[in-house]
């Protein structure tokens, strides 16, 4: 797997602008004070750019903004103007995909060949959302002789997006496209690490026809500028992706407003492996979704549960394929780029050194290339093994390049140890046995469950959200769409 650097050389082809504006109201703004936060690309090390340091007085000017064009011309749309300029929106970013990759791989340090299929789904979400725009129906309900009753779908108002970096692009897409196909105006607040295709993504919705106010980005940390999006009064729905402990700071201020959020809040996703599974399909799909954005995908399958009887034959084509695996620049696709900023690595680092201290095996590692430069924030993909299901490094999210080996005796025990983390966002199980295949999707706590496939990021048509503390509501396909209204009952008594 030791590719060759790809074609793309360093020197991205699109020039990266000094500093990026914030976008409100249709305009770049700088932020009131004139702070800026440096932004890394996690390849080098170095700075490259630099965004806003915005606060409460820019998330303000952008809900007032949003206010604006939900009451004025986004407003005056009908579903399906709404619809087709979603759809425009969707063609214009894969006209810009190389520009828009080339932002994101330096952005995140992720593999060019990722970001382009980040920036493809990005504007796939604008394409299933500009065709749904206006196939969201109400409903009339029978009721009282002489009533007509009809439960009409409604918009929130302005809705706020805080916007992780794992997958910028995509979450940006599958958050706002949905809820601007309700009819809301949004306000996003990107990641500090990574804000840069949240910006120009919405600079290219302006340029294609949007109206100005229908979406605003405005930039800076998560405890200025993401909590006073998550306290303004002016904000009706927030959906929120990141850690645990964030949302519940975010869920805290919404629920002082009395307004709902949707959380998406990552998870220890099993694969669970059984001796007949096929493990021509099985081994490759296993391997892609913890190494995939270099294990930063809230359903990175981060634990592996292998049948007993098949747990050294397993192991042993596991370990061909980490040991083999190569992380280096974005830019070089190579296996695995960087983790997104040292602060990441060290933690992810912190968690594997404790638990090799505590006698856990390390099964393989990969390596880095050759000339990666020095301060870029590699972590090597580690493959552990005999790892007791208790242990915290096979229950806590460790979001990186890093998966754990469990044995199980039978299918009683896989689903224990499967339902045994407080997480519940996805699984897959690997067997040829029907059956099977049904009771343990059943048994399994989980939103999503994909048997003899896995869909680490993917399925923009399938509902998806946690159980327990991975989450609550749903996004992503039709119900992604309904999450971004709420019914008015109109009863009318005509006689
Ligand atoms: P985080 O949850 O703090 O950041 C996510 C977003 O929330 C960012 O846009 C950030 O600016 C914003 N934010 C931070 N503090 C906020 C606040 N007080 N109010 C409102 N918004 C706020 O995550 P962080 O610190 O970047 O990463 C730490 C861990 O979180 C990771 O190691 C990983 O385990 C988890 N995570 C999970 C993600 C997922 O996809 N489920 C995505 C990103 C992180
Ligand atoms: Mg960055």
């Amino acid at each position: 797997m030791d590719r060759h650097p790809a074609q793309i050389e360093p020197a991205a082809r699109h020039a990266v602008p000094t500093e990026f504006l914030n976008f409100i109201d249709g305009c770049q703004v700088p932020a009131s004070g004139g702070a800026t936060v440096e932004v890394i690309d996690p390849s080098t090390g170095e700075v490259f750019t630099r965004i806003q340091r915005s606060g409460a007085a820019e998330i303000d000017d952008a809900v007032r903004a949003a206010q604006r064009a939900f009451h004025g011309a986004w407003g005056k749309l009908t579903a399906t103007e709404r619809g087709r300029l979603l759809s425009r929106l969707a063609a214009a970013i894969l006209e810009h995909q190389d520009e828009l990759s080339e932002l994101e791989c330096r952005d995140t340090g992720k593999p060019m060949v990722q970001a382009r299929n980040d920036i493809a789904a990005c504007a796939r979400y604008f394409e299933y959302y500009g065709g749904a725009a206006d196939k969201l129906h109400g409903e009339t309900i029978p009721y009282a002789a002489g009533t007509t009753v009809l439960a009409v779908r409604v918009p929130h108002g302005v809705t706020g997006h805080i916007i992780p970096w794992n997958y910028p692009a995509q979450i940006y897409g599958r958050s706002v496209a949905a809820a601007l196909a309700a009819g809301n105006c949004c306000v996003v607040k990107p990641a500090e690490d990574a804000c840069l295709t949240s910006l120009r993504v919405s600079q290219i919705a302006l340029d294609v026809g949007f109206p100005a106010g229908a979406i605003n980005v405005v930039c800076g940390l998560g405890s200025e500028a993401g909590a006073a999006l998550s306290a303004h009064p002016g904000i009706a729905h927030i959906s929120f992706t990141g850690s645990t402990a964030t949302g519940a700071l975010v869920a805290e201020a919404a629920a002082r407003r009395h307004v709902p959020v949707t959380l998406e809040l990552g998870g220890k996703s099993p694969q669970i492996v059984f001796a007949d599974a096929d493990m021509e399909q099985a081994i490759p799909t296993i391997v892609n979704a913890i190494i995939q954005s270099a294990g930063q995908t809230c359903t990175a399958g981060s634990r592996v549960l292998i049948e007993r009887s098949a747990f050294d034959a397993v192991m042993a084509r596991l370990t061909e394929r980490f040991d083999a695996l190569v992380v280096g620049r974005g830019q070089d696709d190579r296996d695995l780029g960087p983790v997104i900023n040292h602060r990441q690595r060290q933690k992810i680092m912190g968690m594997v050194d404790a638990a090799l201290a505590d006698g856990v095996k390390l099964a393989a590692r990969g390596r880095l290339a050759d000339g990666a430069p020095a301060n870029g924030c590699y972590v090597l993909p580690t493959l552990l093994a005999e790892v007791d299901p208790a242990h915290a490094i096979a229950r806590e999210e460790i979001f990186g390049p890093v998966l754990v080996a469990i044995a199980f005796d039978d299918e009683a025990q896989a689903i224990e140890i499967a339902n045994g983390t407080d997480y519940g966002l996805t699984a897959g199980v690997w067997t040829r046995d029907g059956a099977r295949q049904l009771r343990m999707a059943h048994a399994i706590e989980a939103g999503q469950v994909f048997v003899n496939n896995y869909g680490a990021g993917g399925g923009i048509e399938l509902p998806f959200g946690g159980m327990k503390h991975s989450g609550y509501g749903r996004e992503k396909a039709f119900e992604g769409m309904r999450g971004f209204t709420t019914i008015k009952t109109i009863a009318i008594k005509h006689g």
